[in-house]
């Protein structure tokens, strides 16, 4: 039996080792110097003003949702076909979900059903750069007009809209899980132009304190504070930030050996019938390609998967359409999404990580190219 191919697989080799080495015995190891240096080059890299490390994406939508006052009697507008968490956070902040259908093809959420969904309680607007290319910020923009847009950048980090990286000119949300382009084993990023609400979450990141830990158990520094507005412990750690700084380093290599694979994939499955590859955006972009998501038309996905596996070749679902999730029907009820009912009991994301080799790239394409046979 040939060895397992799973899913995905961190690229972690000798330098993010001697990273977490280094602050392993630099005697400050939770927050401090190593997490200001990896916002200041993730800021530069994404050409963001400012940038905030967190311990998950998650967190920073939570303090997103908190810092943007968004409560009970608000809507905040999304696509179904998202990870759980987001809905999670706006249904745990008490407000609702309004779920805007997304383009077949290409699973971005569709700027004319986000315009459908505003009503006079929507308070944000939450696009996702799906699988990793980026949803068409233009419109979204020009539709969302004063209302906050939030984007979800958790697949999308090298994701370029029109020559300029996504996050950029709003709110960005990115995820350093184990799975995403780059990783700290577990973390997030949040990054924002509006100061005043960059201020809120950072005080709201680490318990209400204004000055971090690290500045007040330095030489002679002043260990007392006071907390003005409680706050939460997101806060991500320098062993941690010691990793992303070597992988923000190789963003490049590793999306371009993420494209050269999706390129394969391409090229060796394009010509079979009844299973669709992922669409493309007709505007100017660069995909980054953290999933690689096709739809299985020709028999039933379950099938597939049990095909898939018997060839040892890992698969993963992103996503299970969160408006069918079981607590979001039973609080906010039913919602019909004709496209993303559709695709959403087909897709499946193949391999796809930057260590594959060649070999197992060709594995996959020969597997599906039989079990579609
Ligand atoms: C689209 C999307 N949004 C948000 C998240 C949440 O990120 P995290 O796992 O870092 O909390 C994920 C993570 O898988 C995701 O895929």
């Amino acid at each position: 039996m040939n060895d397992f191919i799973p899913m995905s697989r961190p690229w972690i080799d000798r330098e993010e080792i001697d990273a977490v080495t280094e602050v392993l015995e630099s005697g400050w190891i939770t927050t401090g110097a190593k997490c200001v240096e990896f916002e200041k080059e993730f800021a530069a890299y994404t050409g963001a003003h400012r940038a905030i490390t967190l311990s998950s994406g998650t967190a920073g939508m939570h303090l997103l949702l908190k810092a943007l006052s968004i409560g009970k009697g608000d809507e905040v507008i999304t696509p179904s076909m998202t990870f759980a968490s987001t809905i999670n956070q706006i249904a745990l902040s008490g407000a609702r979900p309004v779920f805007a259908d997304v383009d077949y093809e290409t699973l971005l959420v569709k700027p004319a059903e986000i315009e459908r969904c505003i009503t006079k309680h929507t308070r944000a607007i939450i696009p996702v750069h799906y699988a990793g290319a980026p949803a068409d910020l233009d419109s979204i923009l020009e539709i969302a007009g004063d209302i906050p847009v939030i984007e979800d950048s958790a697949h999308a980090i090298g994701t370029f809209y029109k020559g300029c990286h996504v996050g950029r000119n709003n709110i960005g949300i990115y995820s350093f899980h184990p799975i995403k382009n780059i990783t700290t084993g577990e973390g997030g990023m949040l990054t924002g132009n509006d100061d005043t609400l960059m201020n809120t979450v950072q005080l709201l990141k680490f318990h209400g304190i204004e000055r971090d830990a690290w500045k007040r158990y330095g030489k002679a520094s002043d260990p007392t504070y006071d907390i003005a507005v409680p706050g939460y412990k997101y806060n991500l750690t320098d062993i941690q930030a010691g990793i992303g700084i070597v992988q923000l380093k190789k963003i490049h290599v590793i999306n371009s050996r993420r494209t050269e694979i999706a390129m394969e994939y391409f090229s060796g499955l394009s010509d079979i019938d009844g299973f669709d590859l992922p669409g493309s955006p007709s505007y100017e972009h660069t995909h980054s390609w953290h999933l690689f998501v096709v739809k299985v038309n020709s028999m039933e996905r379950k099938d597939f998967m049990e095909a898939l596996a018997e060839h040892n070749i890992g698969y993963g679902l992103h996503f299970p359409a969160c408006h069918t999730l079981r607590f979001v029907k039973q609080l906010f009820g039913e919602t019909r999404l004709p496209v993303t009912e559709e695709a959403s009991g087909k897709i499946l994301s193949l391999p796809l990580y930057p260590g594959m080799e060649k070999d197992q790239v060709h594995r996959v394409i020969e597997a599906v190219r039989g079990i579609l046979r």
